[in-house]
């Protein structure tokens, strides 16, 4: 069985996509964003694309593709449509699988089921992302305990931004989970030095990769 992993993070904008690429580089794995909500500029897929240098096809097609850059259940309202939760499903592919959700695990996907609804259905390990950056350790911890409560497995956190271990120490402790590594802040960020940074920085073997 081909290992899938779903990233997600404690917000938005926090560094899943970048992760995302990274891990995808470093497993040859394939790429699915369940829901692109906000189709201006690079989407998630094209900078996965472009930050990994997966060949095309390992980018599988989104399940849903909304205008508006907004919160799932909105974006789609927006356009008059209702994301379809149950039908969600990971895509069959030959090769590792990394998912990347949209928001944080309680952004809604319709006014019935959030983000961590469709975790809780398929039941695949989860990494979450969390920045350096002041309330880290608040926003982690609350994504921490939603996934305990629900008895979702948890692979541990990656850190994107400036080292400061104590901040580190204080998810591990408090929120009983792994640290998998910490990607430091990339300028510039492209595929070559993220590759780099995500090998020096983060813990491969978590992932099951061959180093
Ligand atoms: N380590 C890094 N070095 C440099 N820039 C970074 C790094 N991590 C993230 N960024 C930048 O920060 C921004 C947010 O990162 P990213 O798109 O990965 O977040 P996200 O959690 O996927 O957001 P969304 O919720 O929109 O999917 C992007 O412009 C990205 O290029
Ligand atoms: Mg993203």
């Amino acid at each position: 069985m081909n290992q899938r992993f779903v990233i997600v993070g404690t917000d938005t904008g926090v560094g899943k996509t970048v992760i995302s690429a990274a891990l995808v580089s470093a497993l040859d794995a394939f790429y699915w964003k369940p829901v692109q909500a906000g189709l201006e500029g690079e989407t998630d897929s094209q900078a996965v694309a472009r930050l990994s240098g997966a060949p095309a096809h390992r980018i599988l097609p989104e399940a849903c593709r909304l205008r508006r850059a907004a919160s799932p259940h909105l974006a789609a309202r927006a356009e008059g449509v209702e994301i379809d939760a149950a039908a969600l499903e990971p895509p069959a592919c030959e090769g590792p699988l990394v998912i990347e959700t949209a928001g944080g695990v309680m952004t809604p996907l319709n006014d019935h089921a959030l983000t961590i609804d469709a975790l809780k259905r398929w039941r695949l390990p989860i990494v979450l992302v969390a920045p350096m950056r002041l309330g880290a350790i608040n926003h982690s911890l609350l994504t921490i305990e939603a996934l305990q409560r629900r008895d979702l497995s948890l692979i541990g956190v990656v850190f994107v931004g400036d080292e400061d271990a104590d901040v580190e120490r204080s998810i591990a402790t408090f929120g009983d989970v792994r640290r998998l590594g910490r990607l430091p802040w990339l300028d510039p960020l492209n595929a070559q030095t993220l590759r780099a940074a995500f090998d020096a920085g983060v813990d491969r073997a978590a992932f099951g990769a061959n180093a």
